[in-house]
């Protein structure tokens, strides 16, 4: 079985990374033959606007991968630009896809929302929404301990908010224009490009003739595409392409410091390029049950974001006690953040100092997937000559 899945390079990657995608793959490529990609063509259909991160983005990633245990030895690490030939397949697929299983694709129309992020969008947005934000707490009859964080927390939980009822037409003009915004800010994303994002992603897939393709359930709208579009060639010119299909990753999502899905767009992620008061400082302002207002008070681990770290790296006998000493009231949840994080510093920092080190090494990094994508390069190169050869090209 030939498996082959890719990663938008959108920076460091974090805890969430590694538990829903790198730890899959570094299984995978012990048993199976394995290529891994840096998608840089695909995040510039969503970054078009910012494009001087990308180049750096990448080599963070890659960093990351080498870190985490993807093995060149083992894999074929590589990044998708290098691989040219993707872009003659990428022109042949699109003369035979209909537009209307793009415009279809379920992820389409609600990508064109998600993807959309403030930080995308004008900074004078972001800035009358804060102003918003602090007007409503300043409001609220409560003691607000650490004020910038509730602030920045909020800030991140209504402008997914925002940019939906933008988008909809939703909020008065009064607002709008208070937010110094127009509805026009927001098709970032109605691009070609961006439409042809799925074309793109069965070429990835489909040049290397992968069996396999282990993703996220987002992502499966995108593999059924490949394979529609495998099936469509095949039957027009020949069998080529085997279709290719999903390997769902049953991994728990990781929650982010605030208890919601970890992404580095919530602002909620814990890196492995965090220094470790970086992450003693996130692990401090972990969410914890909202009804364990003091030390004494019983607390329901069960949906406590802590304590569920404390399931994945405190020790089973360790991790039952806090479950009991939570429940009855005798372990405050500062005493309880700092257990936690002792334990997940277990983990995190033999893999700092080893980031460490690859970091120091770039330039062999580099090189490591220059090598990469030249083995890629070879594949590609047989799969165009038969797709060249079958449509008499
Ligand atoms: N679209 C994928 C994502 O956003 C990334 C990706 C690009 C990919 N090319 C791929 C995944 C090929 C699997 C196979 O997560």
């Amino acid at each position: 079985m030939k498996v082959l899945s890719g990663m938008r390079p959108t920076g460091k990657l974090h805890l969430g990374h590694y538990f829903g995608v790198i730890k899959n793959w570094i299984e995978l490529q012990e048993k199976h033959e394995t290529l891994f990609m840096i998608a840089d063509w695909h995040a510039l259909t969503t970054n078009y606007k910012n494009t001087e991160q990308i180049k750096e983005n990448v080599e963070q990633v890659m960093i990351d991968w080498i870190t985490l245990g993807l093995d060149p030895k083992k894999s074929i690490l590589f990044v998708q630009s290098e691989v040219k030939e993707e872009l003659e397949l990428f022109l042949i697929f699109s003369m035979i896809t209909p537009k209307s299983w793009l415009e279809w694709n379920p992820t389409y129309k609600d990508m064109k929302l998600n993807l959309l992020k403030i930080s995308d969008l004008e900074l004078s947005f972001k800035g009358g929404l804060r102003d918003l934000v602090k007007e409503f707490l300043a409001k609220v009859p409560y003691q607000v301990e650490d004020f910038e964080a509730l602030e920045d927390m909020l800030l991140d939980t209504v402008s997914d908010t925002f940019i939906r009822a933008v988008f909809e037409g939703m909020l008065e003009p009064e607002l709008l224009k208070r937010l110094n915004v127009s509805k026009r800010d927001f098709y970032d994303t109605d691009t070609y490009g961006f439409l042809g994002y799925p074309v793109l992603q069965a070429v990835d897939i489909l040049i290397y003739k992968a069996d396999a393709v282990p993703v996220g359930e987002d992502q499966l709208p995108h593999i059924e595409l490949s394979r529609e579009i495998a099936r469509k060639f095949n039957q027009l010119y020949g069998e080529i392409f085997p279709e290719p299909k999903a390997l769902l990753t049953e991994t728990p999502r990781l929650l982010g410091i605030d208890g919601r899905k970890m992404s580095k767009s919530y602002n909620n992620a814990i890196f492995f390029a965090d220094d470790k008061e970086e992450v003693r400082q996130k692990v401090m302002r972990f969410f914890t049950d909202p009804q364990k207002l003091r030390k004494g008070d019983p607390g329901r681990p069960h949906i406590c974001p802590v304590f569920f770290y404390h399931r994945l790296f405190t020790e089973g006998e360790k991790t039952k006690q806090i479950e009991a000493d939570c429940m009855s009231g005798a372990l405050g949840c500062v005493d309880c953040k700092r257990i936690m994080f002792d334990s997940l510093e277990k983990f995190l920092e033999p893999i700092r100092e080893r980031r460490r080190e690859v970091e120091k090494s770039i330039a062999e990094i580099k090189e490591v997937f220059q090598e990469g994508s030249k083995k890629a390069r070879e594949i590609a190169k047989k799969t165009l000559e038969e797709v060249k050869e079958r449509i008499k090209l």
